[in-house]
Protein backbone atom coordinates (compact mmCIF):
# COMPACT_ATOMS: atom_id res chain seq x y z
CA UNK A 1 0.00 0.00 0.00
CA UNK A 2 1.61 3.15 -0.95
CA UNK A 3 2.62 5.68 2.25
CA UNK A 4 0.68 8.77 0.52
CA UNK A 5 -2.94 6.88 1.40
CA UNK A 6 -2.36 6.34 4.94
CA UNK A 7 -0.85 9.98 5.41
CA UNK A 8 -4.06 10.59 3.59
CA UNK A 9 -6.27 8.89 5.77
CA UNK A 10 -4.81 9.81 8.90
CA UNK A 11 -4.20 13.43 8.18
CA UNK A 12 -7.41 14.62 6.84
CA UNK A 13 -9.89 12.73 8.86
CA UNK A 14 -9.72 14.63 12.35
CA UNK A 15 -11.81 13.82 15.74
CA UNK A 16 -13.44 17.09 15.42
CA UNK A 17 -17.46 16.87 15.72
CA UNK A 18 -20.00 19.13 13.60
CA UNK A 19 -20.92 21.20 16.54
CA UNK A 20 -17.01 22.38 17.31
CA UNK A 21 -16.43 23.79 14.05
CA UNK A 22 -18.30 26.58 12.81
CA UNK A 23 -18.31 27.16 9.06
CA UNK A 24 -17.54 30.60 9.45
CA UNK A 25 -14.35 30.18 11.23
CA UNK A 26 -13.32 27.50 8.69
CA UNK A 27 -13.98 29.82 5.60
CA UNK A 28 -11.74 32.33 6.87
CA UNK A 29 -9.06 29.75 7.93
CA UNK A 30 -9.28 27.88 4.47
CA UNK A 31 -9.16 31.34 2.84
CA UNK A 32 -6.43 32.66 4.91
CA UNK A 33 -4.42 29.70 4.43
CA UNK A 34 -5.17 29.34 0.44
CA UNK A 35 -4.12 32.73 0.23
CA UNK A 36 -0.81 32.52 2.29
CA UNK A 37 0.28 30.31 -0.69
CA UNK A 38 -0.31 32.51 -3.16
CA UNK A 39 -0.17 36.31 -3.17
CA UNK A 40 -3.62 36.81 -4.70
CA UNK A 41 -6.98 36.50 -2.06
CA UNK A 42 -9.69 37.77 -4.37
CA UNK A 43 -8.70 34.77 -6.62
CA UNK A 44 -9.59 32.14 -3.87
CA UNK A 45 -12.62 33.83 -2.46
CA UNK A 46 -14.09 33.53 -6.30
CA UNK A 47 -13.90 29.73 -5.59
CA UNK A 48 -14.98 29.32 -2.51
CA UNK A 49 -18.32 28.84 -0.92
CA UNK A 50 -20.16 28.77 2.16
CA UNK A 51 -23.69 28.03 3.36
CA UNK A 52 -23.99 32.03 3.38
CA UNK A 53 -23.62 32.20 -0.44
CA UNK A 54 -26.63 31.74 -2.38
CA UNK A 55 -24.98 29.57 -4.93
CA UNK A 56 -23.82 27.10 -1.91
CA UNK A 57 -26.70 25.18 -2.49
CA UNK A 58 -27.47 24.56 -6.40
CA UNK A 59 -24.08 23.78 -6.71
CA UNK A 60 -24.24 21.48 -3.68
CA UNK A 61 -27.17 20.40 -5.63
CA UNK A 62 -26.06 20.06 -9.41
CA UNK A 63 -24.01 17.01 -8.85
CA UNK A 64 -26.26 15.15 -6.22
CA UNK A 65 -27.49 12.08 -8.10
CA UNK A 66 -29.10 10.03 -5.87
CA UNK A 67 -32.66 11.86 -4.29
CA UNK A 68 -31.51 9.45 -0.90
CA UNK A 69 -28.88 12.41 -0.09
CA UNK A 70 -30.94 15.56 -1.36
CA UNK A 71 -32.72 15.28 2.08
CA UNK A 72 -32.73 18.63 5.01
CA UNK A 73 -30.90 16.03 7.22
CA UNK A 74 -28.47 14.83 4.85
CA UNK A 75 -25.19 16.48 6.31
CA UNK A 76 -23.98 19.24 4.17
CA UNK A 77 -20.40 20.22 3.52
CA UNK A 78 -18.82 23.29 5.14
CA UNK A 79 -17.31 24.67 2.03
CA UNK A 80 -17.18 23.72 -1.27
CA UNK A 81 -14.55 24.84 -3.19
CA UNK A 82 -14.38 24.64 -7.19
CA UNK A 83 -11.01 25.11 -8.34
CA UNK A 84 -10.51 26.21 -11.80
CA UNK A 85 -6.89 25.74 -12.13
CA UNK A 86 -4.63 22.45 -11.04
CA UNK A 87 -2.49 24.46 -8.48
CA UNK A 88 -6.40 25.04 -6.68
CA UNK A 89 -6.30 21.88 -6.00
CA UNK A 90 -3.04 21.37 -4.84
CA UNK A 91 -3.26 24.27 -2.17
CA UNK A 92 -6.71 22.90 -1.54
CA UNK A 93 -5.28 19.71 -0.49
CA UNK A 94 -2.67 21.08 1.46
CA UNK A 95 -4.92 23.87 3.29
CA UNK A 96 -7.75 21.24 4.41
CA UNK A 97 -4.67 19.31 6.15
CA UNK A 98 -3.48 22.45 7.98
CA UNK A 99 -6.88 23.39 8.89
CA UNK A 100 -7.86 19.56 9.66
CA UNK A 101 -11.07 19.31 8.01
CA UNK A 102 -11.28 15.84 5.61
CA UNK A 103 -11.94 16.39 1.76
CA UNK A 104 -14.25 15.13 -0.10
CA UNK A 105 -13.64 15.07 -3.82
CA UNK A 106 -16.20 14.87 -6.00
CA UNK A 107 -16.23 14.60 -10.33
CA UNK A 108 -20.02 13.88 -11.40
CA UNK A 109 -21.59 13.00 -8.35
CA UNK A 110 -23.03 8.87 -9.39
CA UNK A 111 -21.51 7.44 -5.75
CA UNK A 112 -24.34 5.21 -4.97
CA UNK A 113 -23.89 5.80 -2.01
CA UNK A 114 -23.39 9.98 -2.01
CA UNK A 115 -19.78 9.51 -0.48
CA UNK A 116 -18.29 12.50 -2.82
CA UNK A 117 -20.52 14.39 -1.10
CA UNK A 118 -21.67 12.97 2.33
CA UNK A 119 -19.56 12.48 5.46
CA UNK A 120 -20.24 11.82 8.77
CA UNK A 121 -17.66 14.30 9.99
CA UNK A 122 -17.15 17.84 9.39
CA UNK A 123 -16.00 18.35 5.63
CA UNK A 124 -15.35 20.11 2.19
CA UNK A 125 -16.17 19.23 -1.18
CA UNK A 126 -13.28 19.63 -3.62
CA UNK A 127 -15.98 20.01 -6.83
CA UNK A 128 -14.13 18.95 -10.09
CA UNK A 129 -16.75 20.35 -12.74
CA UNK A 130 -14.44 23.04 -13.74
CA UNK A 131 -11.75 20.93 -14.67
CA UNK A 132 -12.85 18.89 -17.36
CA UNK A 133 -10.94 19.96 -20.64
CA UNK A 134 -10.54 17.05 -23.10
CA UNK A 135 -7.92 16.72 -25.72
CA UNK A 136 -8.42 14.15 -28.93
CA UNK A 137 -5.31 13.24 -30.44
CA UNK A 138 -6.71 10.90 -33.51
CA UNK A 139 -2.85 10.95 -34.99
CA UNK A 140 -2.03 9.19 -31.92
CA UNK A 141 -4.95 7.27 -31.16
CA UNK A 142 -4.97 9.07 -27.30
CA UNK A 143 -7.08 11.46 -25.33
CA UNK A 144 -5.80 13.28 -21.85
CA UNK A 145 -9.25 13.84 -19.97
CA UNK A 146 -9.82 15.99 -17.11
CA UNK A 147 -12.11 14.39 -14.16
CA UNK A 148 -14.33 16.79 -14.34
CA UNK A 149 -15.48 15.98 -17.93
CA UNK A 150 -18.31 13.33 -17.72
CA UNK A 151 -18.22 10.06 -20.26
CA UNK A 152 -20.97 11.83 -22.29
CA UNK A 153 -18.69 14.48 -22.81
CA UNK A 154 -15.88 12.27 -23.64
CA UNK A 155 -17.98 10.38 -26.31
CA UNK A 156 -19.13 13.13 -28.35
CA UNK A 157 -15.29 14.51 -28.72
CA UNK A 158 -14.49 11.54 -30.07
CA UNK A 159 -16.81 11.32 -32.41
CA UNK A 160 -16.53 15.36 -33.40
CA UNK A 161 -12.96 14.14 -34.13
CA UNK A 162 -13.25 10.58 -35.63
CA UNK A 163 -16.47 8.12 -36.41
CA UNK A 164 -14.34 4.97 -36.46
CA UNK A 165 -13.02 5.85 -32.59
CA UNK A 166 -14.48 4.88 -29.30
CA UNK A 167 -13.97 4.67 -25.86
CA UNK A 168 -14.94 1.25 -23.65
CA UNK A 169 -16.60 3.22 -20.75
CA UNK A 170 -19.68 3.44 -19.09
CA UNK A 171 -23.44 3.54 -20.56
CA UNK A 172 -24.59 6.68 -18.37
CA UNK A 173 -23.40 9.77 -20.20
CA UNK A 174 -23.42 11.89 -16.65
CA UNK A 175 -20.67 10.11 -15.28
CA UNK A 176 -17.95 11.49 -14.09
CA UNK A 177 -14.26 10.76 -15.31
CA UNK A 178 -12.91 11.05 -11.49
CA UNK A 179 -15.36 8.20 -10.06
CA UNK A 180 -16.09 6.09 -13.22
CA UNK A 181 -12.49 5.28 -14.13
CA UNK A 182 -11.05 5.29 -10.55
CA UNK A 183 -13.20 2.44 -10.24
CA UNK A 184 -12.82 0.38 -13.10
CA UNK A 185 -15.41 1.54 -15.74
CA UNK A 186 -17.68 -1.59 -18.09
CA UNK A 187 -19.82 -0.82 -20.79
CA UNK A 188 -20.83 -2.36 -23.90
CA UNK A 189 -17.42 -2.47 -25.50
CA UNK A 190 -15.79 -4.72 -22.34
CA UNK A 191 -16.09 -8.26 -24.50
CA UNK A 192 -13.61 -6.78 -26.82
CA UNK A 193 -12.18 -4.05 -24.95
CA UNK A 194 -12.28 -4.88 -21.45
CA UNK A 195 -12.40 -2.26 -19.06
CA UNK A 196 -11.99 1.74 -19.10
CA UNK A 197 -8.81 1.12 -16.65
CA UNK A 198 -7.39 -1.80 -19.41
CA UNK A 199 -7.57 1.64 -21.41
CA UNK A 200 -4.92 4.24 -19.38
CA UNK A 201 -1.85 5.11 -20.57
CA UNK A 202 -0.75 7.95 -18.04
CA UNK A 203 -2.45 9.85 -15.43
CA UNK A 204 -2.10 13.37 -13.44
CA UNK A 205 -2.44 13.03 -9.50
CA UNK A 206 -2.44 15.22 -6.89
CA UNK A 207 -0.72 13.29 -3.86
CA UNK A 208 -1.28 14.03 -0.06
CA UNK A 209 1.80 16.49 -0.21
CA UNK A 210 -0.05 18.80 -2.84
CA UNK A 211 2.50 17.47 -5.52
CA UNK A 212 1.49 16.82 -9.31
CA UNK A 213 2.62 13.81 -10.45
CA UNK A 214 1.96 11.25 -13.40
CA UNK A 215 2.53 7.78 -14.30
CA UNK A 216 6.12 7.77 -14.29
CA UNK A 217 6.48 9.96 -10.90
CA UNK A 218 3.98 8.26 -9.19
CA UNK A 219 5.52 4.62 -10.04
CA UNK A 220 3.33 1.65 -11.08
CA UNK A 221 2.32 0.64 -7.68
CA UNK A 222 -0.03 3.64 -7.14
CA UNK A 223 -0.54 4.02 -10.94
CA UNK A 224 -2.13 0.28 -10.85
CA UNK A 225 -4.14 1.95 -7.50
CA UNK A 226 -5.96 4.34 -9.29
CA UNK A 227 -7.08 2.18 -12.26
CA UNK A 228 -10.03 0.59 -10.17
CA UNK A 229 -9.09 0.81 -6.41
CA UNK A 230 -11.15 3.97 -6.16
CA UNK A 231 -9.43 7.58 -6.80
CA UNK A 232 -10.01 9.42 -3.81
CA UNK A 233 -7.91 6.54 -1.25
CA UNK A 234 -4.91 7.64 -3.05
CA UNK A 235 -5.18 11.64 -4.03
CA UNK A 236 -6.79 13.68 -6.32
CA UNK A 237 -6.96 12.05 -10.06
CA UNK A 238 -6.65 15.15 -12.36
CA UNK A 239 -6.77 13.90 -15.31
CA UNK A 240 -6.72 10.26 -17.29
CA UNK A 241 -4.53 9.57 -20.79
CA UNK A 242 -6.60 6.88 -22.66
CA UNK A 243 -5.82 5.02 -25.57
CA UNK A 244 -8.88 4.96 -27.95
CA UNK A 245 -10.47 1.92 -29.65
CA UNK A 246 -11.43 1.66 -32.99
CA UNK A 247 -14.87 0.60 -34.10
CA UNK A 248 -16.69 0.11 -37.47
CA UNK A 249 -18.18 3.27 -39.55
CA UNK A 250 -21.57 0.80 -38.89
CA UNK A 251 -22.84 -0.79 -35.45
CA UNK A 252 -25.55 -2.65 -35.31
CA UNK A 253 -28.26 -3.04 -31.91
CA UNK A 254 -31.17 -4.83 -31.01
CA UNK A 255 -33.28 -5.00 -28.05
CA UNK A 256 -35.87 -7.69 -27.45
CA UNK A 257 -38.17 -8.76 -25.12
CA UNK A 258 -39.45 -11.92 -23.58
CA UNK A 259 -41.89 -12.74 -20.96
CA UNK A 260 -42.66 -15.63 -18.50
CA UNK A 261 -44.80 -16.36 -20.78
CA UNK A 262 -42.47 -16.46 -24.16
CA UNK A 263 -40.20 -19.17 -21.73
CA UNK A 264 -38.04 -16.74 -20.92
CA UNK A 265 -36.86 -18.81 -18.31
CA UNK A 266 -35.48 -21.11 -20.51
CA UNK A 267 -33.30 -18.15 -23.17
CA UNK A 268 -31.99 -16.57 -20.05
CA UNK A 269 -30.49 -19.60 -18.73
CA UNK A 270 -28.67 -20.40 -22.41
CA UNK A 271 -27.65 -16.47 -21.93
CA UNK A 272 -25.70 -17.50 -19.20
CA UNK A 273 -23.46 -20.24 -21.26
CA UNK A 274 -23.58 -18.04 -24.39
CA UNK A 275 -23.44 -14.26 -23.77
CA UNK A 276 -18.82 -14.71 -21.98
CA UNK A 277 -18.48 -16.82 -25.22
CA UNK A 278 -20.20 -15.80 -28.56
CA UNK A 279 -18.19 -13.34 -31.15
CA UNK A 280 -16.42 -10.79 -28.84
CA UNK A 281 -17.97 -8.19 -31.47
CA UNK A 282 -20.82 -9.07 -29.32
CA UNK A 283 -22.14 -7.74 -25.73
CA UNK A 284 -25.56 -8.43 -25.05
CA UNK A 285 -26.99 -7.18 -21.48
CA UNK A 286 -30.14 -8.76 -19.78
CA UNK A 287 -32.10 -6.83 -17.51
CA UNK A 288 -34.99 -8.54 -15.70
CA UNK A 289 -37.69 -6.55 -14.46
CA UNK A 290 -41.06 -7.28 -12.30
CA UNK A 291 -43.85 -5.99 -14.74
CA UNK A 292 -47.59 -6.42 -15.03
CA UNK A 293 -49.36 -7.89 -18.30
CA UNK A 294 -53.14 -7.76 -18.82
CA UNK A 295 -53.68 -7.58 -14.73
CA UNK A 296 -51.09 -10.34 -14.38
CA UNK A 297 -47.87 -10.10 -12.57
CA UNK A 298 -45.34 -11.44 -14.51
CA UNK A 299 -41.50 -10.67 -15.46
CA UNK A 300 -39.91 -8.96 -18.43
CA UNK A 301 -36.13 -9.91 -19.82
CA UNK A 302 -34.56 -7.50 -22.41
CA UNK A 303 -31.95 -8.39 -24.09
CA UNK A 304 -30.26 -5.11 -25.35
CA UNK A 305 -27.47 -5.83 -27.84
CA UNK A 306 -24.38 -3.63 -29.30
CA UNK A 307 -22.87 -5.57 -32.11
CA UNK A 308 -19.49 -4.05 -33.70
CA UNK A 309 -20.54 -4.65 -37.39
CA UNK A 310 -22.92 -4.53 -39.50
CA UNK A 311 -26.61 -6.87 -39.12
CA UNK A 312 -25.91 -9.45 -41.82
CA UNK A 313 -22.73 -10.48 -40.01
CA UNK A 314 -24.60 -10.26 -36.60
CA UNK A 315 -27.41 -12.15 -37.68
CA UNK A 316 -24.69 -15.33 -38.91
CA UNK A 317 -23.30 -14.96 -35.33
CA UNK A 318 -26.80 -15.18 -33.88
CA UNK A 319 -28.02 -17.85 -35.69
CA UNK A 320 -24.48 -19.87 -34.94
CA UNK A 321 -24.38 -18.99 -31.30
CA UNK A 322 -27.83 -18.18 -29.79
CA UNK A 323 -30.24 -19.41 -32.46
CA UNK A 324 -32.49 -19.45 -29.35
CA UNK A 325 -32.89 -15.67 -29.43
CA UNK A 326 -34.74 -15.68 -32.65
CA UNK A 327 -32.98 -12.02 -33.05
CA UNK A 328 -34.75 -11.18 -36.81
CA UNK A 329 -33.43 -9.25 -39.47
CA UNK A 330 -36.46 -6.41 -38.66
CA UNK A 331 -35.20 -6.14 -35.38
CA UNK A 332 -31.57 -4.96 -36.03
CA UNK A 333 -30.70 -1.34 -36.50
CA UNK A 334 -27.50 -0.52 -38.33
CA UNK A 335 -26.40 2.83 -36.81
CA UNK A 336 -23.45 5.10 -36.08
CA UNK A 337 -21.30 4.26 -32.85
CA UNK A 338 -22.01 7.29 -31.66
CA UNK A 339 -25.89 6.76 -32.44
CA UNK A 340 -25.41 3.39 -30.34
CA UNK A 341 -24.47 5.25 -27.55
CA UNK A 342 -27.90 7.15 -27.74
CA UNK A 343 -29.51 4.13 -28.14
CA UNK A 344 -28.22 2.62 -24.78
CA UNK A 345 -28.35 5.41 -22.92
CA UNK A 346 -32.29 5.39 -23.74
CA UNK A 347 -32.91 8.22 -26.55
CA UNK A 348 -35.46 8.41 -28.86
CA UNK A 349 -34.14 7.63 -32.27
CA UNK A 350 -32.94 11.06 -33.73
CA UNK A 351 -31.93 12.68 -30.19
CA UNK A 352 -28.97 15.00 -31.78
CA UNK A 353 -25.89 14.15 -30.05
CA UNK A 354 -25.24 17.45 -28.16
CA UNK A 355 -27.44 15.75 -25.80
CA UNK A 356 -23.86 14.24 -24.27
CA UNK A 357 -23.26 17.57 -23.62
CA UNK A 358 -25.86 17.85 -20.94
CA UNK A 359 -24.08 17.35 -17.37
CA UNK A 360 -27.44 17.22 -15.70
CA UNK A 361 -29.40 14.72 -17.71
CA UNK A 362 -32.64 14.24 -16.11
CA UNK A 363 -34.08 14.18 -12.75
CA UNK A 364 -32.52 11.72 -10.50
CA UNK A 365 -34.05 8.57 -8.97
CA UNK A 366 -34.19 7.91 -5.08
CA UNK A 367 -32.30 4.42 -5.25
CA UNK A 368 -30.33 1.71 -3.52
CA UNK A 369 -28.54 -0.40 -6.08
CA UNK A 370 -25.54 -2.78 -5.47
CA UNK A 371 -23.44 -4.71 -8.35
CA UNK A 372 -22.00 -7.97 -8.19
CA UNK A 373 -20.76 -11.10 -10.18
CA UNK A 374 -21.85 -14.17 -11.08
CA UNK A 375 -19.40 -16.87 -10.67
CA UNK A 376 -21.51 -19.76 -11.38
CA UNK A 377 -24.97 -20.28 -13.28
CA UNK A 378 -28.61 -19.58 -12.03
CA UNK A 379 -30.04 -22.73 -12.46
CA UNK A 380 -34.03 -22.58 -13.81
CA UNK A 381 -35.66 -22.90 -11.39
CA UNK A 382 -33.74 -19.93 -9.41
CA UNK A 383 -34.66 -17.72 -12.39
CA UNK A 384 -38.51 -18.73 -12.25
CA UNK A 385 -38.22 -18.07 -8.37
CA UNK A 386 -36.62 -14.79 -8.69
C1 LIG B 1 -27.24 6.05 -13.00
C2 LIG B 1 -25.90 5.36 -12.86
C3 LIG B 1 -25.43 4.57 -13.90
C4 LIG B 1 -24.20 3.93 -13.81
N1 LIG B 1 -23.77 3.17 -14.85
C5 LIG B 1 -22.54 2.59 -14.81
C6 LIG B 1 -22.01 1.85 -15.92
O1 LIG B 1 -22.65 1.70 -16.97
N2 LIG B 1 -20.77 1.32 -15.81
C7 LIG B 1 -20.02 1.48 -14.67
O2 LIG B 1 -18.89 1.00 -14.63
N3 LIG B 1 -20.49 2.17 -13.61
C8 LIG B 1 -21.72 2.73 -13.65
N4 LIG B 1 -22.17 3.46 -12.58
C9 LIG B 1 -21.30 3.58 -11.40
C10 LIG B 1 -20.30 4.75 -11.57
O3 LIG B 1 -19.29 4.37 -12.48
C11 LIG B 1 -19.64 5.06 -10.22
O4 LIG B 1 -20.61 5.47 -9.30
C12 LIG B 1 -18.56 6.14 -10.37
O5 LIG B 1 -17.78 6.18 -9.19
C13 LIG B 1 -19.16 7.51 -10.63
O6 LIG B 1 -18.16 8.47 -10.86
P1 LIG B 1 -18.50 10.02 -10.58
O7 LIG B 1 -17.27 10.80 -10.80
O8 LIG B 1 -19.74 10.41 -11.32
O9 LIG B 1 -18.91 9.95 -9.03
P2 LIG B 1 -18.51 10.76 -7.72
O10 LIG B 1 -19.68 10.53 -6.81
O11 LIG B 1 -18.13 12.16 -8.01
O12 LIG B 1 -17.25 9.98 -7.20
C14 LIG B 1 -17.27 8.60 -6.89
C15 LIG B 1 -16.07 8.24 -6.02
O13 LIG B 1 -14.86 8.59 -6.68
C16 LIG B 1 -14.15 9.61 -5.97
N5 LIG B 1 -13.66 10.59 -6.93
C17 LIG B 1 -14.39 11.32 -7.80
N6 LIG B 1 -13.59 12.11 -8.52
C18 LIG B 1 -12.33 11.89 -8.11
C19 LIG B 1 -11.06 12.42 -8.47
N7 LIG B 1 -10.96 13.36 -9.43
N8 LIG B 1 -9.96 11.99 -7.83
C20 LIG B 1 -10.06 11.05 -6.87
N9 LIG B 1 -11.23 10.51 -6.48
C21 LIG B 1 -12.36 10.92 -7.09
C22 LIG B 1 -15.17 10.22 -5.04
O14 LIG B 1 -14.57 10.82 -3.90
C23 LIG B 1 -16.02 9.02 -4.70
O15 LIG B 1 -15.36 8.22 -3.74
C24 LIG B 1 -23.41 4.09 -12.64
C25 LIG B 1 -23.88 4.89 -11.60
C26 LIG B 1 -25.11 5.53 -11.70
C27 LIG B 1 -25.60 6.38 -10.56
C1 LIG C 1 -19.33 34.17 -0.80
O1 LIG C 1 -19.64 35.22 0.06
C2 LIG C 1 -18.49 35.99 0.51
C3 LIG C 1 -18.96 36.97 1.58
O2 LIG C 1 -20.05 37.73 1.08
C4 LIG C 1 -17.86 36.67 -0.69
O3 LIG C 1 -16.72 37.41 -0.30
C5 LIG C 1 -17.44 35.60 -1.68
O4 LIG C 1 -16.89 36.15 -2.87
C6 LIG C 1 -18.63 34.70 -2.05
N1 LIG C 1 -18.12 33.57 -2.79
C7 LIG C 1 -18.44 33.35 -4.05
C8 LIG C 1 -17.78 32.16 -4.69
O5 LIG C 1 -19.22 34.04 -4.68
C1 LIG D 1 -32.90 18.46 -4.72
O1 LIG D 1 -33.94 19.14 -4.07
C2 LIG D 1 -34.24 20.42 -4.63
C3 LIG D 1 -35.32 21.01 -3.78
O2 LIG D 1 -34.84 21.19 -2.48
C4 LIG D 1 -34.67 20.27 -6.07
O3 LIG D 1 -34.89 21.55 -6.63
C5 LIG D 1 -33.59 19.53 -6.85
O4 LIG D 1 -34.03 19.29 -8.16
C6 LIG D 1 -33.26 18.22 -6.18
N1 LIG D 1 -32.17 17.57 -6.86
C7 LIG D 1 -32.06 16.24 -6.92
C8 LIG D 1 -30.84 15.74 -7.58
O5 LIG D 1 -32.86 15.49 -6.43
C1 LIG E 1 -42.58 -22.97 -23.86
O1 LIG E 1 -42.03 -24.22 -23.63
C2 LIG E 1 -42.97 -25.28 -23.65
C3 LIG E 1 -42.28 -26.56 -23.20
O2 LIG E 1 -41.06 -26.71 -23.91
C4 LIG E 1 -43.59 -25.36 -25.03
O3 LIG E 1 -44.56 -26.35 -25.07
C5 LIG E 1 -44.23 -24.02 -25.39
O4 LIG E 1 -44.72 -24.03 -26.70
C6 LIG E 1 -43.25 -22.90 -25.23
N1 LIG E 1 -43.90 -21.59 -25.39
C7 LIG E 1 -43.47 -20.64 -26.19
C8 LIG E 1 -44.27 -19.37 -26.21
O5 LIG E 1 -42.45 -20.76 -26.86
C1 LIG F 1 -34.30 6.55 -37.10
O1 LIG F 1 -35.09 7.51 -37.72
C2 LIG F 1 -34.73 7.75 -39.10
C3 LIG F 1 -35.52 8.94 -39.59
O2 LIG F 1 -36.77 9.00 -38.99
C4 LIG F 1 -34.97 6.48 -39.90
O3 LIG F 1 -34.63 6.68 -41.24
C5 LIG F 1 -34.12 5.38 -39.30
O4 LIG F 1 -34.37 4.16 -39.93
C6 LIG F 1 -34.40 5.23 -37.81
N1 LIG F 1 -33.41 4.34 -37.27
C7 LIG F 1 -33.74 3.38 -36.44
C8 LIG F 1 -32.57 2.60 -35.93
O5 LIG F 1 -34.87 3.17 -36.05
Amino acid sequence: MPVSMLLFLSLLCTPFSFSTVATDSVYDNLLHCLSSKTNSKDQFSKIIYSPFNSSYTPILQDYIRNRRFNTSTTRKPLLIVTPLKESDVQTTIICAKQIGVQLKIRSGGHDYEGISYVSNVPFIILDMFNLRSINIDIKDETAWVQSGATVGELYYSIWQKSKVHGFPAGICPTMGIGGHISGGGYGNLLRKYGLSVDNVIDAQIVDVKGRILDRKAMGEDLFWAIRGGGGASFGVVLAYKLKLVPVPPVVTVFRVIKTLEDNASDLIYKWQFVANKIDNNLFIRLLLQPTTIKNKDTMRATFIGLFLGDSNSLLSVTKAGFPELGLAKQECMEMSWIQSVLFWANFDNGTSENVLLDRKGGSPNFFKRKSDYLKTLIPKDGLEGL
